[in-house]
């Protein structure tokens, strides 16, 4: 086939998409097919046109890419591409939405807030400790973690020009002390099977963008060590998940287990249709742990956006 990578673009997470795009590159050409990559800018569709690929891989991550626009003009190209379609991706894409479609189905998340950034000089959103975060950022980008004792990850701004001005909203959710776990989900020939549960234990603070692309930062666990019936639950939740927001191809559905609360501490955070695929990413290492290679990966992908 004649596959078109749309990689990089102007997202905060452009270094990520990056990397996945030139992972997902080489193993496509080292099975055989011809790969044309595309670092995406505003002349995309032109591009693309020039191509004439067969399918489009999208090896995007944020926004763009992640969120509906790429996918929107795709369908107008009458491309078949993988991972999500449009409506999804914008339903996904915003941690709060993805909440409304979720939660009335009996997906348990925190309760949010949207809260103007300028808001946050004056007072605190919610008691702390509370996380803040962009609605429509991955990669933890923005994230912080308000405590009574400080915050981690980027400090609140005192002045206007502090780095919560580039976000302008932000979600406020109550923090879920404990851990942090994360499923996959990909689609087989016979429909989409969660492939296995990862804990994610970084050494020092939190699951932040050093501790996801810096390697030895984290300790990846997979099989997570938990009791069967969390494994199960997660497992549960990410396929419906999956399946409530009509997702394609893949999916990684994020959680946080307060395990003093037992089941009812089980969270999930948020549902990533275009989850990252570098080497310390975690959809191909549980695709490992399911026994498909990254290859057999990126094929089960094109085979998706092909049906
Ligand atoms: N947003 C990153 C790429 C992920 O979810 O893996
Ligand atoms: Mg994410």
């Amino acid at each position: 086939l004649h596959i078109a990578v749309l990689m990089g673009g102007w997202a905060n997470e452009r270094p990520v998409s990056l990397m996945s795009g030139e992972g997902v590159a080489q193993a496509l050409e080292e099975r055989g097919h011809t790969v044309t990559r595309i670092d995406i800018d505003r002349q995309v569709a032109t591009r693309i046109a020039e191509v004439v690929p067969d399918v489009v891989f999208n090896a995007l991550h944020g926004v763009p890419g992640e969120d509906g626009s790429v996918q929107g003009m795709l369908d107008l190209m009458g491309l078949p591409y993988t991972h999500s379609g449009l409506a999804t991706s914008v339903i996904a894409i915003d941690k709060q939405l993805t909440k409304q479609a979720l939660v009335p189905h009996g997906i348990p998340m925190p309760g949010g807030r949207i809260v103007r950034s300028a808001e946050l000089h004056e007072r605190d959103p919610m008691p702390r400790p509370y996380v803040l975060k962009p609605v429509n950022e991955g990669s933890s980008v923005g994230v912080a973690i308000v405590t009574d004792e400080g915050n981690y990850g980027n400090p609140i701004a005192r002045d206007a020009k502090g780095p919560w001005q580039e976000f302008g909203e932000l979600l406020a959710e109550p923090y879920i002390k404990g851990r942090e776990m994360t499923a996959a989900v990909v689609e087989f020939e016979d429909g989409p099977r969660a492939l296995a549960v990862t804990e994610l234990k970084p050494k020092s603070g939190f699951y932040d963008f050093d501790a996801k692309y810096t390697d030895g930062m984290t300790d990846h666990v997979c099989p997570a060590d938990i009791p069967q019936h969390i494994t199960d639950l997660c497992l549960e939740y990410a396929l419906r998940a999956h399946k409530l927001l009509g997702c394609r191809g893949t999916s990684r559905t994020d959680f946080r287990w307060d395990e003093e609360q037992g089941e009812d501490g089980l969270f999930i955070l948020e549902t990533n249709t275009q989850p990252g695929m570098t080497p310390l990413s975690l959809v191909p290492e549980q695709a490992k742990y399911a026994g498909l290679d990254y290859g057999e990966l990126c094929e089960l992908l094109i085979a998706a956006a092909m049906r």
